[in-house]
Formats: structure tokens, sequence, C-alpha cells
């Protein structure tokens, strides 16, 4: 057995302003398949996390349903976690960023930077809606083009022409919220000075914390000095107040990653673990965040350079991962592709989804396409046919023949070494986030099974005379590469691999396991473990997706 390793998992926070997608679900699933592999490795795994809540399109959003902002990040919040269950998302704990605990942390951070000298305060200009009597956030300033005077365009960048600028540069600037004509004025905000943690930034990016990809993203930024890091906001807004000021808050995102340590600081209260052990620069545990690639400015450059300021540890790594896209194209509500989390749920098994985001899903940073058509032909084939087929062959004459005992020796032992060994290339495989590669080993594993039994072919011995002890020894062979196969796939489809290992009577939750055959053993029923994926489900996935536009 390898040494235990003890780790901490965190997905990037949902924001608690609308419903999961699939997009969302990519990366949840890609978190939750790493996380139950180490599990399966026998290490100590903890999944954090919680949704985002704070910030004004929240705030902004309860106010036209005319409701608290805490309401609606409760009910969201519960929305949320239902959908993250039903994906079979194994957190061990669920919070908020709104809580006790995280503003506590949120404090302790502040007062250790500002006695770091690393903040900043200075009177800056920024556009104010006079109507609403609100500082406008980039996003809610919309305006023409300063280069390519396309209208309607947002204030820090256009999507015409893909542009970015500050927001006094767009040309007939309004507000989004009450369409007036924004003021300029003055407001007093406070800076991280993120060029003093230069140094360290550069040593944790150089310790393999990121993707290569990410390290040469974040090599261009440092290529001229750190901008400041401007962390507050003006009321109204909903976040946590600055201590010793009046009406200004915190940026949501400098509250929403010590949400992860909120988080966790919950699992350490419950489980009677070391919060500050695992938060000490000189710990042995790991701590690995999955984000989407279009918040690593955030992961990789301001939450490594607040923890150190706060003299806590650094993430041992970020992965980032590309987005998702449907058909070929970026999810759209006119297509019906931008799909929700419980549409989905409510038409298609989830295990069926998650097998076909790992089969695509690589350590790259490239966009993952679901194509409806492809995945309905690859679950079908690969684990309705292929998989699940090794089982439901071989089970009926366990039960005939050998009264549901499995027979007291392989006919085919070195088959089984043969499986065994491809073992360790799929561990390095899960471990390092290629779980494509795992998945086309194991497929191709399950096609060497299936290949067993045809050529012996049971359902011909079973018909001729005393030939049952041989039947029952096939099948026995078949059940244990098939546990093989499900074992290993268990962190992909957990749902499935739950109700084959109640089928083959034994535990599917560690790997190690497999090394020995399952013998002179009896098995349940076979129940069929998945149901072939209809083009009428797809249809209607599509169909109430394009409904939902309103
Ligand atoms: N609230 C912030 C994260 C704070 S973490 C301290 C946020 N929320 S989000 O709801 O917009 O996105 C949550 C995660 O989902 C992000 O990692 C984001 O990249 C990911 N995705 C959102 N849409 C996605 C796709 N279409 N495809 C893949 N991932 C996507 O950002
Ligand atoms: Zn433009």
């Amino acid at each position: 057995m390898t040494q235990q390793r003890k780790i901490l998992v965190t997905a990037a926070l949902p924001y608690a302003n609308g419903s999961i997608h699939l997009g969302h679900m990519l990366e949840y699933v890609q978190t939750d398949i790493w996380t139950r592999f180490q599990r399966a490795m026998g290490h100590e795994v903890w999944f954090a996390w919680a949704d985002d809540a704070h910030g004004t399109p929240i705030m902004l959003h309860a106010k036209k349903r005319g409701i608290a902002p805490e309401q609606l990040i409760e009910e969201m919040s519960a929305e949320h976690q239902k959908d993250f269950q039903d994906f079979n998302i194994s957190y061990d704990e669920f919070s908020s960023t709104h809580t006790q605990t995280n503003q506590a942390l949120v404090e302790l951070i502040w007062a250790r930077l500002q006695e770091k000298g690393a903040v900043d305060n200075r009177t800056i200009s920024q556009y104010f809606d006079p109507e609403a009597s609100i500082f406008l956030p980039d996003r809610f300033i919309r305006g023409t083009c300063p280069r390519c005077q396309a209208t309607d365009q947002a204030g820090d960048s256009c999507d015409a022409c893909g542009a970015s600028y500050d927001p006094t540069d767009l040309i007939d600037p309004h507000s989004a919220i009450s369409g007036a004509t924004p003021v300029l004025k003055d407001t007093e905000h406070f800076f991280v000075t993120l060029e003093q943690f230069r140094e360290g930034l550069s040593a944790w990016i150089d310790s393999g914390a990121v993707q290569p990809e990410v390290a040469n993203k974040l090599k261009e930024w440092f290529g001229e000095a750190l901008r400041d890091w401007d962390v507050t906001r003006d009321a109204p807004y909903f976040g946590f107040p600055i201590p010793g000021q009046t009406d200004k808050y915190f940026y949501v995102w400098l509250d929403a990653p010590v949400g992860y340590l909120a988080s966790f600081k919950n699992i350490c209260q419950r489980e009677g673990l070391d919060f500050d052990a695992w938060l000490s620069p000189e710990t042995d545990t790991e701590m690995h965040h999955f984000i989407g690639k279009d918040i690593i400015y955030f992961h990789c450059l301001f939450w490594p350079a607040m923890l150190e300021g706060a003299g806590f540890r650094q993430p041992t790594q970020v992965h980032a991962h590309g987005f998702l896209t449907v058909n070929g194209a970026k999810m759209s509500k006119s297509r019906g592709t931008f799909i929700k989390a419980r549409t989905w749920l409510d038409h298609i098994n989830a295990d069926a989804l998650r097998y076909y985001f790992a089969a695509k899903l690589t350590p790259s940073l490239g966009d993952i396409d679901l194509s409806l058509e492809d995945f309905k032909a690859r679950v079908n084939s690969d684990l309705v046919g292929k998989l699940v087929n090794i089982a439901s062959r071989c089970s009926g004459f366990i039960h005939k023949l050998g009264d549901g005992q499995l027979s007291s020796a392989l006919p085919d032992p070195d088959l089984y070494a043969h499986f065994i060994e491809q073992q360790r290339a799929i561990e390095t495989d899960y471990d390092q986030l290629n779980f494509a590669g795992a998945i086309r080993q194991i497929m191709a594993l399950a096609d060497e099974a299936n290949q067993y039994i045809d050529q012996h072919k049971p359902w011909q011995m079973a018909k001729e005379d005393n030939r049952e002890d041989e039947v029952v020894a096939i099948c026995t062979q078949g059940l244990n590469l098939f546990r093989v196969l499900i074992t290993w796939l268990q962190p992909v489809i957990p749902a499935t691999a739950h109700e084959a290992s109640q089928f083959l009577n034994t535990s599917i939750e560690h790997f190690d396991a497999v090394s020995e055959p399952l013998l002179n053993h009896s098995i349940e029923k076979f129940k069929p473990l998945m149901q072939r994926i209809e083009q009428t489900q797809l249809d209607q996935v599509i169909d109430e997706s394009r409904e939902s536009l309103t």
C-alpha cells in the first residue's frame, strides 16, 4: 500500500443566482470522479464547497423578486444541492459564503494582509447610476464599443470584437439597471498590492501547481507589474462589510475562495480534524482546486497571494478545465442546448453523462463537446453493449446451473492476471486527470472479456450433458472480469456500480480488493444495470430546454 495522502478537494462555487447547467456539471463531475478515485485508493479525502452567495447580481435578482437576498440564496442552495445529489456528487460539505464562519475567516485574512502592509487605499472615480443611487459594476454599464462601434456592449469588454477597455472608454454609456446616463463619482477604495507577492507567486507556479498551459499564461501576466487588486464595493451591496468602514463591502471575489476554507472548517469541526494544521505552510496535507479556465486569474494570482499574506499554506494544485459545448457550439437557449442539470435528470440517467464526460476529459484546457448523437452511440455501445452485457450474459447460468454460487477456481487465471496488470496504468491516468485514458483501457478490457465469453459459448455448453460445472466456471470467470471493470469504473458511474455491488454481493469501494477473485461466493439475481438511451429522451431534453426560454 502506498502512503495515505490527506487531500482537501474543492470545486468552484456556483453563484447562488441561477440554476445549475451541464457546463457546471462538467466541472463537478470531474471533481467528483477524482475525489472518488482517491477514496478508492484508501486516501483521506474531503470534498468541501458551497454556494457563492454575494455580489450585485444576486442583490438585484432578489430585489426584482421582492425577497431578501438571504431568502434567495437559501432557495438556490436547496435547488443546487438536490441537483448535485441526483448527479451523485459525493461532497462532504456544501456550505455558503454567507456564513459567520466565512466572515470570521475573511476578517482574519484581511487583518493579516493589513499587518503585512499589503493593503492600500486611495480615492478613485467610478461610474455611478444617479437614478438607482448605486455604483455600477462594469457588467452593468452598457454602451458602444470604442474600437468597433458595436452597440449595447458591456463596460469591460466587447462581445463583437473582443476588445477589453475601461468603462469610461465606452461611447454613450448607460446604466443597465435604470437606463440613466452614469456620472463619475469619487469613492475611497481598498486594494491588495499584488506586486509584493511576485516572488512567492513565481515560486508557487514553478512548483508544478498548475498545468503548463496555465503557467505560460501566468508568466505573460508577470511580464509587467502586477496591478493592485480593487477589493472594495460601495453600498448597496450584498456581502461582508469591511471592518472599521461605513458603507464599504468586500468584493465578492475576496470572500468567495475563503468560502473553500470556511466550508472545510465545518468538516473539521464535525470530524475532529485540526484546521490550523491543514492550513499551515508546513503541512503535509494537500489542497486541490478544480476550476474552469475563465477563473484562472482569481485562483492563480489573487488566491495564492491572499493565502501567503495570511500566513496560510498554498494550493497543492489548481486544475483548470475547458468549457462545455453542446453539439459543437456554445450552449444556446434558442437551439435548446442550454441544458439545466434538472432537465437532464428528468429524462436521462446521471451516470450516462458522467461516463461520457469521463471518456472525453484529459488534463488539458481544451473545450469538451457533448454531441448528443455521439453520447447516445457511446453509452449504448460501451456501457450497455459491452460492460453490462458481460454480467447479463453470465449471471443467469450461475443461478440456473450453479445454485447462485460462483465456482471454486477460475478456469483462466492468466486472463484475470492480465486484467490486474493494467491497474497501475489506470490508476495513474485517474490520478493525473486523464480520465479519457483510463476509460480507453477499461473498455479495451471489456472487449477482451466479451471475446472470452464468445469463444467459450456457455449458452451452447449448457445444452450439452454433464457440462454444468464448466458452464458455471466460464461464467465465474466472466463475472470476475466484470467485477474488476466495474470496480475501476466506480468513480465514474457510482450509482450503477453500487447496484452491481449488490448483485455481486461484495464491496466495490477499493481498487485493491480485486487483486483476489471472488470464488465460492453466492451472488444475487441480476437486474438490468443500465437502459439503452433512446432518441426520444434526447429530443425531450432539447425541447424542454428550448421551452424554458422566457
Ligand atoms: N462563483 C464563481 C466561482 C467562485 S470560486 C471561489 C463562478 N461561478 S459560476 O457559477 O459562474 O461557475 C462555476 C464554475 O463552473 C466555474 O469554474 C466555471 O468555469 C464553470 N463553468 C461555468 N460554465 C461552464 C461551461 N459552459 N463549461 C465548463 N465549465 C463551466 O465562476
Ligand atoms: Zn468592439
